[in-house]
């Protein structure tokens, strides 16, 4: 039996890597699903692969940093498939582990714009819409072992994903307890994406602290798809406010 049938997800990030791989396996699982990406070609991409295989989808081209498209991706959800049952704030980007000494403004400011601001006004426009449905709503921030530990990014990811796991926490205890809406971080650990691509200048002193902690095992995207799955359906019905591992084991080190 399917997880998600009659359920309405949208999934940020859905281009590529994880994203890509949730929206594949929500879709099969029976979601209908928005996929959202800053990126049209892989949401052109992402959206005619899930619909060859029989799934029900629609692609937004759109940035999590922007009100006006976060207002489409939520009106695309309740005007094209009537309601919005399940958020995956998946979409994310890195900082080249530059240190607090080295980092920019402007790195400062889009990574936890992307990170973190972005995830939480998709929140608060979901949970305009979940709260007067019946059926309440679930919400997946994908974080990151750097949103528990020090090291495993430079200083405005590890402080962006530490930020969204405490944003995830705050809706648990507000809407979960007092409401119908449910809110779970994952924190993956190395996996293999196309974010890698993105560290093209490295910080030498935030290498070297990673170093530290220990060779990641790098595991695939499919693997984090199966965690969100959990997350959204109702398997997890009792799992709120909590922060799910998928590291291959890296932090228990
Ligand atoms: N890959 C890893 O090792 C790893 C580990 C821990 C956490 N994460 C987190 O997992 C999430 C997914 O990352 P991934 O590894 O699949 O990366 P990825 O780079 O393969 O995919 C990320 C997607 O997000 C999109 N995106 C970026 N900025 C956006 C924006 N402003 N609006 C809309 N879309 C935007 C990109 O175009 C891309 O398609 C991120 O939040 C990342 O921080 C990744």
């Amino acid at each position: 039996m399917v997880k998600l049938s009659g359920k309405t997800a949208i999934v940020t990030g859905a281009g590529s890597g994880m994203g890509r791989a949730i929206a594949n396996l929500f879709a099969k699982e029976g979601a209908r699903v928005v996929a959202v990406d800053l990126n049209g070609d892989s949401v052109e991409a992402v959206v005619s692969e899930i619909k060859e295989t029989g799934g029900d989808v629609v692609g937004v081209t759109g940035d999590v940093m922007k009100q006006d498209d976060i207002d489409r991706m939520v009106e695309m959800a309740t005007k094209t498939f009537g309601s919005l049952d399940i958020l995956v704030n998946n979409a994310g980007i890195m900082d080249n582990f530059l240190t607090v000494g080295e980092v920019t403004d402007e790195v400062w400011d889009r990574v936890l714009g992307v990170n973190l601001t972005g995830p939480m006004k998709l929140a608060r426009a979901a949970i305009h819409v979940m709260e007067k449905q019946e059926t309440g709503g679930v919400i997946v921030n994908n974080a990151s072992v750097g949103g528990l530990f020090g090291t495993r990014g430079g200083a405005a990811y590890v402080a962006s994903k530490h930020a969204l796991i405490g944003l995830t926490k705050n809706i648990a205890a507000t809407y979960g307890t007092l409401g119908n809406i449910r809110a779970n971080a994952i924190a993956p650990g190395g996996v293999n994406t196309n974010i890698g691509a993105t560290i093209t200048a490295p910080s030498e002193l935030g290498m070297k602290a990673i170093q530290g902690a220990g060779e990641a095992p790098m595991g695939e995207a499919e693997q984090i798809a199966t965690v969100a799955l959990f997350l959204a359906s109702d398997d997890s019905s009792f799992v709120n406010g909590d922060v799910l591992k998928a590291d291959g084991g890296w932090t228990a080190r």
